[in-house]
């Protein structure tokens, strides 16, 4: 069992949101287990916020629509929060398919054939709750889904027959609570409420006819950049760390009470704490022997106080800078970079056949 440390502060930054996006974009190494012209290729349908966002924010307030975000890939901003590719992308690239259309982009097009890889509804700073972040909760993100399906009839059940979906909950949750001067104390509650209305959003997903529903386990929050920031990134913090863990428990609970109902491995989580501290090499919290330099550190930060990544002052000039080989394991005070999820998804990968069975 784990209790709540007796002091605990922390923070995440609210991100932007909703919009449009004019980029295609397409998955790593792409891998197809099916023909590539067969009707019912795998589909992802992606909820959630910032890690998994591939151009849903505003355009006109969203940093992940700045420079120098995107710089690796697709070489100019593309909505992502990464310098690159995103979760979304090497999930989409493990099923054999291009990463799904952004729907803020699909609704600039309205072309049915852009819906063949599946959709993409998540939103940066958005979590289960409404959050500090005006873009669409959880359940509104559903709700248009279920728009598309059930009225729209955009696909067939046959159509869904072998889709997957990705649910995103990284932490903004977390970050309007504390905003609103919920408590450490009290922190196990508000956990609780989040995995009640997960449930529910869950099985609609489930319902809507997505065979397979995989759902992000909370990463090292005590780990990331702008946790960290106060002790010069030299260390996680265990309180932050603590949370996540405290969460993952009660997901784990909640999901094997969602198989044992459904009968079926249904629903899967995606071990996104293991994952990032196996990237970084992390042993009981403290920095080892890992591929990343100076693994804890941002690779994109602003130049003075005030300042962060893709920001720029009153007269044009940038006030960020980036780390010169873009191989830092974080791209951003919250975000990995490209390289950074490369390695998640190395150490995803095994866990990952269980969207397919
Ligand atoms: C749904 O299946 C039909 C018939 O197999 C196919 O023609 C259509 O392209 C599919 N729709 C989508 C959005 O994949
Ligand atoms: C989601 O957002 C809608 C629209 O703002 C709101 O009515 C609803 O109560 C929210 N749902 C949850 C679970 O927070
Ligand atoms: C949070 O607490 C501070 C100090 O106690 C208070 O000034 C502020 O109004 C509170 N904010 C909310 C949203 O309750
Ligand atoms: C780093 O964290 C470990 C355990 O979490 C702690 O024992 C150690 O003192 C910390 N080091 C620094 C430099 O904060
Ligand atoms: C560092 O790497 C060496 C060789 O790969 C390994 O034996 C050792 O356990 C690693 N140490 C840490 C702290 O990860």
């Amino acid at each position: 069992m784990l209790y709540p440390p007796a002091y605990f502060t922390f923070f995440i930054l609210s991100i932007s949101w909703t919009a449009s996006a004019p980029e295609t974009v397409t998955g790593a190494k792409v891998r197809y287990h099916h023909h590539q012209n067969a009707p019912n290729l795998p589909k992802l349908f992606v909820f959630g916020d910032s890690y998994a966002d591939t151009g849903n924010s505003p355009k006109s307030t969203a940093i992940s629509w700045k420079k120098p975000y995107g710089v690796s890939f697709p070489g100019k901003p593309s909505g992502r929060f990464s310098d690159g590719r995103v979760l979304t992308d090497y999930i989409a690239s493990f099923l054999g398919t291009s990463s799904p259309i952004p729907f803020n982009e699909w609704l600039g097009l309205g072309e049915k054939s852009a819906l063949e890889n599946g959709l993409n509804f998540a939103e940066g700073g958005t979590g289960v709750f409404t959050t500090l972040a005006n873009g669409p909760n959880m359940t509104t993100q559903i709700n248009v889904f279920q728009q598309l399906v059930q009225e729209e009839e955009v696909y067939s059940p046959e159509n869904m027959s072998s889709s997957v979906a990705l649910v995103s909950v990284a932490g903004n949750d977390y970050a309007a609570y504390f905003g609103k001067n919920g408590t450490n104390e009290e922190s196990p509650v508000f956990t609780k409420s989040i995995m009640s209305q997960l449930v529910l959003d869950l099985q609609r997903i489930h319902g809507l006819g997505v065979r397979r529903v995989g759902v992000t386990a909370m990463h090292p929050l005590g780990c990331l950049p702008i946790t960290t920031a106060s002790i010069s990134h030299k260390n996680c913090s265990e309180n932050g760390n603590w949370l996540a863990k405290f969460h993952n428990q009660m997901l784990q609970e909640n999901i094997e009470n969602l198989n044992n109902e459904a009968g079926a491995p249904v629903f899967v989580i995606l071990d996104l704490y293991s994952a990032f501290m196996s990237a970084l090499n992390l042993q009981n919290n403290h920095p080892g022997n890992s591929t990343f330099e100076d693994q804890l550190s941002p690779c994109c930060v602003g130049t003075e106080r005030g300042y962060t990544c893709g920001s720029v002052n009153g007269v044009g000039i940038e006030k960020y800078i980036v780390c010169e080989d873009l191989k830092q394991f974080f791209w951003d005070d919250i975000h990995p970079s490209q390289q950074g999820w490369e390695a998640v998804y190395s150490a995803l990968k095994p866990s990952l056949q269980s969207l397919l069975n």
